[in-house]
């Protein structure tokens, strides 16, 4: 627990929000700080996939924005004795549209360079980008039905996966969205990665429709967050 204490007074400030395995393994809020990382797990547990090909640059600037967003969140696995080294992370958006605003406008100096070295080395990606800067709009909610938070990515470390580690990290996002009031969180996945979907299945998510994306077939899975009871929230 020593080092748990430590890294609660570490340069990162991450407060630790459950400490597991003997206290090998903390999960703590994801930080900017996790983004090099976060780029480098995300091109492991993705390959092929369309955020993978944009490149290291790309999703570190992407992964460096999302936890400075309100309209971003997350968590990370760490080993308390080695604080800036992802182990595993989750990462969600209440909102795509304000997160994907939020890129093209005020983070567009930091996006930019490394978005156009990518287009000018593979122009087909730009079309892609395109249909992912469209996707908010595929999924509009309903006028009075709050809309839901949305899972954007899992990834654990190849040599962790199987060990209960995306388990904690998906309980404790489920805990934030009831924390925050959200009242269901969805998520995408390639129809063909079957693993993840049973995984999501187990932590309460259900299908909810098949759509095309960059000419493959997504699974859309959606998980209800029961609201908090009033004695909790007080
Ligand atoms: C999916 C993933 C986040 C689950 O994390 P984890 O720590 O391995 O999960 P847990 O140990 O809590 O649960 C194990 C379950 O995860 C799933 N899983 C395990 N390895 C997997 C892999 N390589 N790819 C996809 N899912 C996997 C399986 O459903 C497994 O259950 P099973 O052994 O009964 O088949 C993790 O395996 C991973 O990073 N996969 C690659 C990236 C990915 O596909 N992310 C989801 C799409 S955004």
């Amino acid at each position: 627990m020593g080092a748990l204490q430590a890294l609660a007074g570490a340069r990162l400030r991450v407060s630790v929000i459950q400490a597991c395995s003997g206290g090998r393994l903390a999960i703590v809020q994801l930080a900017p700080e996790h983004a090099d990382d976060a780029a480098r797990l995300h091109m492991l547990g993705q390959p092929g996939a369309f955020l993978t090909s944009l490149g290291a640059d790309v999703l570190t600037v992407l992964y460096r924005t999302l936890p400075q967003s309100p309209a971003g969140f997350g968590f990370a696995a760490i080993d308390p004795t080695h604080p800036q080294q992802l182990l595993a992370f989750v990462s969600a958006t209440t909102s795509v549209g304000a997160l994907f605003f939020e890129m093209g406008t005020r983070r567009l100096p930091a996006f930019l360079p490394p978005l156009l070295r990518r287009f000018a080395i593979e122009p087909g990606l730009a079309l892609r980008a395109t249909q992912t800067v469209l996707y908010p709009f595929l999924h509009a909610t309903p006028a009075g039905v709050a809309p839901p938070a949305e899972l954007l990515s899992i990834m654990v470390a190849p040599e962790l996966r199987s060990a209960g580690v995306g388990a904690l990290l998906v309980t404790a996002l489920l805990a934030e969205c009831q924390r925050r009031g959200v009242a269901a969180l969805d998520v995408t996945v390639d129809a063909a990665n079957t693993g993840a979907q049973r995984f999501y299945v187990r932590h309460g998510f259900t299908y909810v429709d098949t759509f095309m994306l960059y000419g493959r077939a997504m699974h859309r899975y959606q998980a209800r967050v029961a609201a908090r009871s009033a004695r909790v929230q007080a």
